[in-house]
Order: C-alpha cells, then structure tokens, then sequence
C-alpha cells in the first residue's frame, strides 16, 4: 500500500488498527484529511512555498556574487583559493555541508544556460563545471578546516566535564 505508516505506529500497534478503522469506513486515524485540514494545509502550503522559493533566490544571489568575485580572480588563483576555503570555513557556521555543494553548481549551469541560447556549447559547459569542482572541492577543504579547529578547540577537559553534565 502507498500509505506509509510509521515504524513508530506500527511497533504500537496502530498500524492494524488504522486498517481496521479504514476497513470499516471509520473517519479516523489513516484516512485523508479532511476537509478543514485540506484547506489549511493548502494555505499554509503557500506561505511555505513562497517562503522556500525565497530562500533559493537567496542562495542564488549569494551564488552569483560569488562567481562575479571567481571570474575576477580567475587570473590570480591564490586569490581565488583563499577566497573558496574562506567560504567554506563560513559554510560549516551555517550548518551548510559538503555533500550539497555539488548540487548548487548543477543548479547554476541549468540556470544560466538559456541565457546563453547557441553560444553555450559542451566545451563551455565543460569548462563551468570544471570552475564549480575546483571551488567545490575548496570549499570542502575550508569546511573539514574549520570542523577541525572547533574540535580542537574543545580541549579534553572541556569534553570530559561536557560529559559530566551530560549524565
Ligand atoms: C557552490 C556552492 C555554494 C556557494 C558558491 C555559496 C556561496 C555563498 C555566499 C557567497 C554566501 C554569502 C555569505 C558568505 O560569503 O559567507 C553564502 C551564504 C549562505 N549560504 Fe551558500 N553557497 C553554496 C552552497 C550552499 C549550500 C549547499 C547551502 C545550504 C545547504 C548554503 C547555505 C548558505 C547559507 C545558510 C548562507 C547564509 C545566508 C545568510 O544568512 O546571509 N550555501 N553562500
């Protein structure tokens, strides 16, 4: 069945029940929402959607901004690699982790590709995402930075009395 019930409910024993109550029609747990419910998570869906777009174009921005500063350091690439590592470090303070960066550059060429229209080309292509591994892969190396220099930053005192307090 598409309807996934929760591991939770059903170690509870909820699941057989909210077959039961489907079974015999029943108004309860396990059948659609209703009516009132549907409205206000179509409201609400809004606000969130509206929201998440929001933020994609926040990150967008942010995105872009960066390219424009790469593209102009793309001639000194100390400058550029200083730069990417420095993200990274403020990645990691944003909870923002390696494993989505990959995604954003996807996100950018299939963005900017149209603007383009004939003049982008597989060797143009190429060479974006050639830019976004190499930043990538910098920005990763700014993140397993700074996780180390917090991690060392915890001294072993500070861990052991951590775990007094923890228990
Ligand atoms: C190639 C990948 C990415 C690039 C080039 C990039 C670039 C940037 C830039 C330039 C900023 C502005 C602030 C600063 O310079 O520190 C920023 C902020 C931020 N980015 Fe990214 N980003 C990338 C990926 C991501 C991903 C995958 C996430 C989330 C999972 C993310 C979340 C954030 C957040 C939360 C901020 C702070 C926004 C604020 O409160 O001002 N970024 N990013």
């Amino acid at each position: 069945m598409g309807c996934a019930i929760s591991g939770l409910a059903e170690s509870a024993g909820l699941a057989e029940k909210i077959v039961r109550d489907h079974d015999a029609g029943g108004r309860g747990g396990g059948q659609h929402p209703n009516q009132d419910q549907i409205d206000m998570i179509k409201e609400s869906w809004k606000v969130i959607r509206d929201d998440i777009a929001k933020v994609g174009i926040i990150v967008f921005v942010s995105v872009m901004s960066f390219i424009e500063k790469s593209v102009a350091r793309l001639d000194q690439l100390e400058r550029l690699e200083a730069l990417a590592v420095e993200l990274g470090k403020s990645h990691y303070h944003y909870s923002a982790p390696p494993k989505y960066y990959d995604y954003v550059g996807a996100e950018f060429i299939s963005a900017v590709q149209p603007i383009l229209k004939d003049r982008w080309t597989a060797e143009l292509e190429e060479a974006w995402k050639t830019l976004f591994q190499y930043v990538t892969c910098l920005m990763k190396q700014g993140y397993k930075e700074a996780d180390r220099q917090n991690h060392a930053a915890v001294s072993p005192k500070e861990r052991a009395d951590k775990r007094n307090t923890a228990l």
